[in-house]
């Protein structure tokens, strides 16, 4: 019998809700089609947004979403996405496929899609190709509350109060599509740049978030730390976050291998490389220690998730891939990595929301469709702002070649905002299941409810068969002698709400 230790007195952090944030680009069919379908559409929605999708994203519970890039951002000018829609520009996105950008969706659209689904706001800036006058104007345009050209254009526009900016980027990946910066000359041009990003509403501060790495480049953070970080109480410092971009690619850039054919070696090397993501966390975090030891500059993951090859046929462009049961585990693993590092990891989105790389929603003309990564967010979202509590599984390693060996379980436990326990595992074994006996400190377990996401590692949810991969109830975990007694099935997701009463 395998053992779970949970240890309810000691709480190691709070969850930021944003760990379980999302991404939304101006690339493929993410927000046009995905999201937007505009006022006229055909497909029932509210101003412009699709009911069907809005919904599930609100039953998912979404913390915070990033717009408009990735790379987009840095060829982003907002001025070209407000007015009346008929005078905005029409142009080709060069960068992602090809596509017509008649810019439809901007900056109202992006405030009004965030309150219906009632989340916060990341808004990325054009450091790039922007100027520093261009990127303030965009923020004295969305909060400035008082009298000025940017506050009265954005009412003549049709919004007379300011909006909340929760967090703004300055700049993305600024070290390839971004500008192909060095990290000196990009910290000093943040540091100007962020200058401009005033705090109009100093109850409601806005978070800057510097650009971070590529992936392992800890001399980028180097860099970037020792120029930009200076401590939040003098002049409310420069930074509140540095950002972290890895992705999940099972072969290699060039070809990264099909989304829904692949045999267990890549399985597990899929599996295994979704683990380098710890590593990138304790690595930039220690280099982040040697200027910020309280930890007041959180990581911030904006982009990860899988990326594949893209489906056969749909355009190369436009990153349109199919999400499986392999998908679902690395969201539960990168999710309960992130639960694990919340001291400094702040926010996570993952890349992206619907119909590009690992999509939580798929959608084909009115179709919607809810992938695996889908429930497993669903699942998770027990543990927005949590207190994480310590945990510790027996695993050993399993695997078929020796450098892409991963340990058998994976989890993560909080105590929620409900007052239960929550407990989120995976079983990354293609075809065992394991016996746990999980064990709570001073706490007497009262009551165990569960849901599980689990099929074979191929499974898929199509359009014309939508339901094969979904949430189920999980009701075989029993309490012996005030013990959690439970088999987590092969290739799969669970989570236990324990209800519990303290005994010292
Ligand atoms: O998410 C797709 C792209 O990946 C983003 O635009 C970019 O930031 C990253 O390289």
């Amino acid at each position: 019998m395998v053992k779970l230790f949970i240890n309810t007195n000691r709480k190691l952090g709070h969850i930021n809700p944003e760990l379980q944030g999302h991404f939304s680009e101006h690339l493929g069919r993410c927000i046009y089609e995905g999201i937007y379908v505009g006022e006229n559409s055909d497909i029932p929605n509210t101003k412009g947004m699709r009911n069907d999708v809005v919904s599930a994203l609100k039953e998912m519970k979404v913390p915070v979403l990033r717009w408009p890039g990735g790379c987009f951002a840095d060829e982003y000018h907002w001025k070209d996405g407000i007015g009346p829609k008929e005078n905005r520009k029409k142009m080709i996105n060069t960068h992602w496929g090809g596509g017509v950008e008649d810019n439809s969706f901007g900056t109202h659209e992006f405030m009004e899609l965030c309150r219906q689904l009632g989340c916060k706001t990341y808004i990325n800036g054009n450091l790039g190709s922007g100027t520093v006058q261009e990127m303030s104007e965009w923020v004295e345009y969305m909060t400035f509350g008082g009298i000025s050209p940017m506050a009265e254009l954005r009412e003549k526009n049709g919004s007379k109060e300011p909006w909340t900016v929760d967090y703004f980027g300055v700049g993305n990946e600024s070290w390839g599509c971004g500008g192909n910066l060095t990290p000196a000359y990009y910290a000093n041009e943040y540091r100007r740049y962020q200058t401009y990003v005033r705090n109009y509403n100093p109850e409601q501060p806005i978070r800057k978030i510097a650009c971070g790495a590529d992936v392992d480049n800890y001399s980028w953070t180097d860099q970037v730390m020792n120029t930009c970080f200076q401590s939040p109480e003098f002049l409310h410092g420069f930074m509140d976050g540095l950002s972290l971009h890895y992705y999940t690619c099972p072969e290699n850039a060039a070809e990264k291998g099909s989304a829904t054919e692949f045999d267990e070696k890549v399985w597990y090397k899929t599996l295994a490389k979704t683990f380098y993501m710890d590593k990138l966390i304790e690595r930039h975090g220690a280099v982040m220690d040697k200027y910020d030891r309280e930890h007041k500059v959180g990581i911030i993951v904006d982009e990860w998730g899988t990326w594949y090859s893209c489906e056969p046929g749909t355009n190369p462009g436009f990153l349109y891939q199919q999400n499986t049961m392999r998908d679902a585990l690395v969201a539960g693993i990168n999710l309960n990595i992130f639960n694990k590092h919340c001291d400094r990891v702040k926010m996570a989105n993952i890349a992206q929301m619907v119909n590009v790389l690992q999509a939580v929603i798929l959608t084909e003309g009115a179709k919607m469709l809810l992938t695996p990564t889908y429930h497993v967010f669903k699942m998770y979202s027990c543990h927005q702002d949590a207190k994480l509590l310590d945990s510790y599984v027996e695993t050993v390693a399993i695997g078929l070649e020796e450098e892409y060996m991963v340990p058998n379980l994976n989890e993560s436990v909080s105590l929620g905002t409900d007052g239960k326990i929550h407990i989120t595992m995976n079983n990354l074994s293609v075809d065992r299941d394991y016996e746990i006996e999980g064990q709570l400190t001073e706490t007497e377990v009262l009551e165990v409810k569960g849901t599980v996401l689990m099929n074979e590692m191929h499974a898929h949810n199509t359009f014309e068969q939508p339901e094969v991969v979904k949430l189920k109830e999980f009701n075989d975990c029993r309490i012996i002698d005030n013990r959690l007694v439970f088999t987590i099935p092969a290739c799969s997701v669970l989570h236990l709400e324990v209800t519990v009463r303290q005994t010292e």
